[in-house]
């Protein structure tokens, strides 16, 4: 059995030192990806977690002037905002965070007064800039602190190469804390950006891209479909680009690009079922960027440059969902935008079921239901822990006061994807994708909240199903999981949990009937399985499928949460391998969540964390200090 034991993980070592307007009935929507796509108007409403006042007046072009500088782990330079004051008011209210604001000026060069508010947690520090109610340009000289918590700053050994890396991560709240702006997901912003590199590396950003290097280092990008702040995204490393047909393609450092360019190859074939279902892809180019190993998330929605974790290259293709799941986003979250982090299911719920879609246009029925029952398990996981009564498992969130990280759990996604797969079991899939198809084009390049997505889905689809509507609203503002919640059915799932029952039952690891299984039913296998198992069991499994060696990501952190379960201690160095090579937060948590539960597994946890934490990016920092309980 070698399935999932043969091809090593990347770079295992590498760093081993261890209402709101959006609705704007009737507003047109722009031309399919043309050229330019104007701001929309901004939400009505306030966001808790941006000091901004969109709605007096809004930013709506962003141009960029970066230095990027490796040795003081420092962006510096000037944003300049372009304006547009509905009201004519005289102070502009920015996002900030740890940034050095150094010189302020409006239109072609007179000096603007401005202050800086106290620091908040997690919120940073208000700039209120004075204009005049016809300034149309705000510049503001800055740069970025060393510590800047959107940005992660790679050493060579950090990489796969023999270059620094630097990578942005702006979602949620962090893109202020690397360009002042109106940092909140109800504002949309155009932009362009000059970018200073050394010139041995490349920068690429959530906009057009080079596909190669420039002789000085000097990089020119321009997005001219509206964003918000927290799609704003800059690389810079030695990168290289390999096409994947004509309007697709792979960035990843030289030594992973063939690698990445193989198991990415269905990415062209999932863009075309993604527009046959929702219509069509609004950004030009669909291109994934393939980060070192510390990249916090399994994937992040860059328009046009998807940020994606080397730990899916499992080398059979099996972890590509991430992909259709980055590329949905394009259209549920890049077009329709949760208009605060309150509205956070608008963009994963939606775009696990758009995952969802896309798996079974290309794969079929019954592999798209395994990762649907995989998902489900997952969620009741999560509801397990977290408490079914805790408010925090209604979709819509109450994040004002907290920072709106703390609000990411597979509530939004996975509990998201149930309702609109139960919507879409009631009113019929067609009807359902009907609905779904003009709801993205209507309302692309805006920003929408729970209200007024309850009051359109009441008005559009569930006029001839009164009684939903109900059932809808507790799903939405209830916790729990409603009773009558789909159950994914997968055929597969049934033969694997005889084999796991088996296993519980005594029979030996050789003689199970795994012939054929693919990463998603090792998956379930090792879920399926009880904990603690005793040593001699663990060995047989561990002996038999060589689970500690697994180069697939996901069975590797399946396999190494019962290893924890177990207290199995021979399994303990492949544990620590995994721990101080990559930083995905997803694989992360809950293996360190398992080790804290014991005073033996915590002290093993704090010993590996002190020599892994240094290369861990801050996002996965903050969470993992908080499971730890770390004081440095
Ligand atoms: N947009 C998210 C990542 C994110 C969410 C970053 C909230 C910061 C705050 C991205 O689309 C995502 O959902 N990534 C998942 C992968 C996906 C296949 C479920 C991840 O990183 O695990
Ligand atoms: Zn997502």
């Amino acid at each position: 059995m070698a399935r999932v034991a043969d091809l090593p993980l990347v770079a295992p070592l590498l760093f081993s030192f261890a209402a709101i307007l959006c609705a704007c009935a009737g507003a047109p929507a722009p031309a399919p990806s043309g050229p330019s796509t104007p701001a929309a108007a901004p939400v009505a409403v306030q966001d808790p977690h941006s000091y901004a006042k969109p709605q007096e007046v809004a930013v709506e072009h962003l141009g960029l002037d970066l230095t990027v500088d490796f040795p003081r782990k420092q962006l510096a330079g000037r944003a300049s905002l372009r304006l547009r004051n509905r009201t004519g008011a005289s102070q502009l209210r920015l996002d900030t965070r740890d940034l050095d604001i150094r010189r302020v000026l409006l239109d072609s060069g007179t000096e603007a007064r401005f202050t800086l508010g106290e620091p908040k947690p997690f919120l940073g520090r208000e700039l209120v800039v004075e204009i005049a109610p016809d300034t149309r340009v705000v510049h503001i000289d800055y740069a970025t602190s060393a510590d800047a918590a959107a940005l992660q700053w790679l050493e060579p050994r950090q990489t796969s190469g023999e270059h620094p890396f630097l990578f942005t991560q702006s979602q949620a709240i962090l893109a202020r804390t690397w360009v002042p702006l109106q940092d909140t997901p109800s504002v949309r912003m155009t932009y362009e950006a000059t970018v200073r590199v050394p010139p041995e590396l490349m920068a690429v950003m959530s906009a057009e891209n080079p596909t190669a290097k420039s002789a000085d280092g000097v990089y020119r990008f321009r997005m001219p479909q509206a964003i918000p702040s927290y799609l704003l995204a800059l690389a810079v490393g030695d990168l290289a680009f390999r096409p994947l047909g004509d309007r697709a393609g792979v960035y990843a450092e030289p030594a992973v690009v063939e690698r990445a360019a193989w198991e990415l190859a269905d990415t062209p074939k999932m863009i075309a079922a993604a527009e046959k279902l929702y219509g069509p892809y609004r950004w030009g180019r669909y291109d994934v960027l393939v980060l070192p190993p510390s990249f916090p998330f399994g994937g992040m929605e860059n328009p046009r440059l998807t940020f994606a974790t080397p730990t899916i290259l499992a080398g059979d293709r099996s972890l590509v969902s991430l992909v259709a799941h980055e590329l949905a986003h394009s259209w549920s979250g890049n077009l329709v935008t949760n208009a605060t982090w309150n509205d956070f299911w608008l963009n994963e719920g939606f775009t696990v079921y758009f995952e969802n879609r896309i798996m079974e246009a290309l794969y079929g029925r019954s592999y798209s239901e395994m990762l649907a029952a995989l998902g489900r398990g997952d969620l009741l996981e999560t509801l397990e822990e977290m408490g079914a009564d805790s408010p925090d498992t209604r979709l819509k969130l109450d994040m004002a006061g907290r920072d709106p990280d703390d609000g990411v759990n597979d509530v939004a996604y996975e509990k998201g994807y149930l309702l609109l797969r139960r919507i879409e079991e009631l009113v019929g899939r067609k009807v359902f994708d009907k609905f779904l198809r003009s709801y993205f084009e209507r309302h692309a390049f805006r920003s929408m909240d729970t209200e007024t997505f309850l009051a359109l889905l009441d008005r559009e689809l569930l006029a001839k199903h009164p009684d939903l509507r109900a059932e809808v609203r507790q799903w939405v503002y209830e916790p729990g999981l409603p009773a009558t919640a789909p159950q994914p059915k997968s055929d597969a799932f049934a033969k694997v949990e005889a084999q796991a029952q088996a296993f519980a039952a005594g029979t030996a690891a050789a003689a199970l009937q795994t012939a054929g299984w693919s990463t998603h039913e090792w998956l379930h296998f090792l879920r399926s399985l009880p904990a603690p198992l005793a040593p001699e069991r663990m060995a047989d499994l561990d002996q038999t499928f060589k689970l500690s060696e697994s180069g697939n990501s996901e069975v590797l952190a399946a396999w190494l949460e019962k290893v924890i379960a177990s207290s199995y201690a021979p399994a303990y160095p492949a544990l620590e391998r995994f721990l101080t090579g990559m930083g995905r937060r997803k694989f992360l948590q809950p293996l360190y969540t398992a080790l804290a539960k014991t005073p033996a597994g915590a002290e093993l946890a704090l010993r590996i964390y002190e020599k892994a934490r240094p290369g861990y990016h801050t996002v996965s920092r903050q969470t993992i200090d908080k499971i730890l309980d770390w004081r440095g």
